[in-house]
């Protein structure tokens, strides 16, 4: 579905990503870990295509087309889609009018907005002077109706409360097992993990990735020792 190779990025004059390889199939969902400025969200906006993350080196290939040239716009089309760590605030645009222009299918756009909680929201600006855990489940509606053969979640559980975690994870769970699609998740409090099935999971640090592996147990390993552990792990292997 997607693959990366070699991929260096440079934002403001200062490379942030270095030779970053990745591969994620078909119904398969990956993980990454990473402390604080790491790299992590200018790798998932380097491939929506966002402008100023400068390609310097590498390809991003997706559904086996490079998609390195292409509008952001025309990646959505061909089937990738987003869910912020800090999402827009869009005043004078209900939630209900962007339900509305993502899917005509009003019964499904109802329903989801039911399963998540956002009846009354629909009818509100987007965003707009919702609560933290009310943005999150906004975003995931939005993405969701979006109907993307491949996710990027940027800590889609930041500043969630437990029963809203396990509201959106189910969700989330039933959309990628349901539809095949595959991810690429961002976390730093693993519990996620929880409700999909990650299979791998990998560390990035200063704009490298560094090892990979189990998710859960590499998590475990993290919360342990830390991330430097990651950077002297002998099993370090390439990710693709
Ligand atoms: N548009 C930008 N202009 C200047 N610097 C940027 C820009 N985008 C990212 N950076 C810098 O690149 C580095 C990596 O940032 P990034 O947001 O990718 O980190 P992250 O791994 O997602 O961190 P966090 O876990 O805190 O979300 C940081 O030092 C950040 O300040
Ligand atoms: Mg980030």
């Amino acid at each position: 579905m997607l693959e990366i190779n070699n991929l260096s990025v440079e934002v403001q004059g200062k490379t942030i990503l270095k030779e970053i390889n990745l591969s994620i199939g078909k119904n398969e969902i990956m993980v990454v870990f990473g402390p604080n400025g790491s790299g992590k969200t200018t790798l998932i906006k380097t491939i929506m295509g966002f402008s100023g993350y400068n390609v310097r080196s590498g390809e991003i290939i997706f559904k086996g087309d490079r998609i390195n040239d292409l509008e952001t716009e025309e990646r959505v089309k061909q089937g990738i889609g987003i869910m912020y760590q800090h999402p827009p605030k869009i005043r004078g645009v209900r939630l209900a009018q962007i339900a509305e222009f993502l899917s005509k299918d009003k019964a499904k756009n109802k329903e989801l907005a039911e399963r998540l909680s956002l009846t009354e929201h629909l009818n509100r600006d987007v965003n707009l002077d919702f609560s933290g855990g009310e943005i999150k489940r906004s975003e995931l509606f939005q993405v969701l109706l979006q109907d993307p053969d491949f996710l990027l979640l940027d800590e889609p559980e930041s500043g969630v409360d437990l029963e809203n975690i396990s509201l959106m994870g189910s969700v989330l769970n039933d959309y990628l097992k349901q539809r095949e699609k595959s991810a690429l998740i961002i976390t730093h409090t693993g519990y996620i993990m929880d409700y999909v099935k990650a299979k791998r999971g990998c560390v990035m640090i200063d704009g490298r990735f560094w090892c990979a592996g189990g998710p859960k147990e590499m998590f475990e390993t993290i919360k342990e020792k830390g991330y430097i552990k990651c950077t002297e792990c002998h099993d370090k292997k390439r990710i693709e």
